[in-house]
């Protein structure tokens, strides 16, 4: 293999390699033949730690059908990781059978631990509530096919802004275009984190913090409506506390601009009532479909032209100071580099993004 490249968090990328990316996928959209032989030989290892229908499926199904094939797992207790085999030792023989190693896990960090290990390309499809840089390049796609801009729109995010990792991959990614403005609608328990409003201003763009989706609805061009994340909480009580406090219903829509478009990265559970799906504006169905030429484009684009990206660690490794979240990959692999970014009084995890004050 010539050069690895690792996608784990989209950020390590430029706007100009995202672009490309996404007009590489309206390409294939409008002509998928031209590509169906594309990456015949190759060979694309899942390995999902947590579960997923689209994600999976569409990796899959993009491989399929660029003539590669698939291997993995869906379901960590079939393989040897219910032995009690280590991420390390896992990533290090799939991704020598494969060419590309797509990587699902509950802990946050998880897909840039195995990339340091890897043989071949990693991609994050998600790392606990962290990010997910691949439901962000679908979610550029729509925007700028049912859009036509990812610039210069007011976007409102609704629900789990706390959790979703989908929502802070997002937010990073739209803070890079010029005019956008985010309209982030949530309970004071469940609000965007810190360190991704700190990103947004670091960017000279603005945000706004509503808890009401009524209030905030009529100024969109864009409603991102997120699900409440059931397996991140710590008890079933919290989470019951937060479930059913935003449904996105027929009355609710009305309040919305014309032109307003729906995204959600899905799965629903009751956060949009059924009859949104007929409304016109409701893009959620389409999203998800763009979610496999997309990645179609990337691996492409990872496997043939190949990616120019960030190393994986940067700062400095001190192994005596421990991150202090809990999901933070190093507590559980235990041989991994203690590495941060070091900012004035802040050491930040170079896993997880967690803060830490020295
Ligand atoms: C999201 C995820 O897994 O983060 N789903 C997806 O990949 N499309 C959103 C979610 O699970 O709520």
């Amino acid at each position: 293999m010539d050069k690895i490249s690792h996608l784990i968090d989209l950020n390590d990328f430029t706007p100009a390699q995202w672009n490309s990316i996404v007009t590489l996928a309206h390409e294939i959209m409008s002509a998928p033949m031209v590509y169906a032989g594309a990456c015949r030989g190759k060979i694309m290892g899942t390995l999902f730690y947590e579960p997923s229908t689209r994600t999976q499926m569409s990796f899959q199904t993009a491989m399929l059908r660029l003539g590669g094939g698939i291997i993995g797992f869906d379901n960590p207790s079939t393989s040897s990781v219910a032995k009690g085999e280590n991420l390390k030792d896992t990533t290090k023989i799939v991704s020598g059978y494969s060419d590309i190693l797509v990587m699902r896990h509950p802990l946050e960090g998880a897909s840039k631990a195995a990339a340091l290990t890897a043989d071949c390309h990693v991609i994050n499809a998600g790392d606990g509530g962290h990010l997910h840089p691949t439901q962000t390049l679908t979610d550029l796609l729509t925007l700028r096919e049912e859009k036509g801009s990812l610039s210069d729109l007011t976007v409102g995010f609704c629900g789990d802004l706390k959790n979703g990792r989908t929502v802070h991959s997002l937010l990073k990614a739209l803070s890079c275009f010029a005019g956008n403005h985010f309209i982030l609608v949530s309970t004071p328990e469940l609000k965007v984190p810190m360190y991704i409003k700190d990103y947004i201003s670091a960017s000279g763009k603005s945000y706004e913090e509503y808890t009401s989706l009524e209030e905030a609805i009529p100024k969109l061009n864009v409603l991102y409506m997120t699900r409440i994340q059931r397996e991140r909480f710590g008890s079933l009580e919290e989470y019951e506390q937060q479930k059913n406090v935003y449904c996105l219903d027929e009355r609710k829509m009305r309040l919305a601009k014309k032109d307003m478009i729906v995204m959600h990265p899905l799965p629903r559970v009751d956060e949009i009532a059924i009859p949104v799906d007929d409304d016109p504006r409701a893009m959620y169905f389409k999203q998800a479909n763009y979610g496999m030429y997309v990645r179609m484009a990337l691996i492409l684009s990872m496997l043939d032209y190949g990616l120019e990206s960030k190393p994986l660690l940067s700062g400095k490794v001190m192994n005596t100071v421990s991150c202090t979240n809990p999901k933070c990959i190093t507590h559980t692999e235990k041989y991994l580099p203690h590495s941060f970014r070091r900012s004035g009084d802040v050491l930040e995890c170079e896993y997880c993004d967690e803060r830490i004050l020295i």
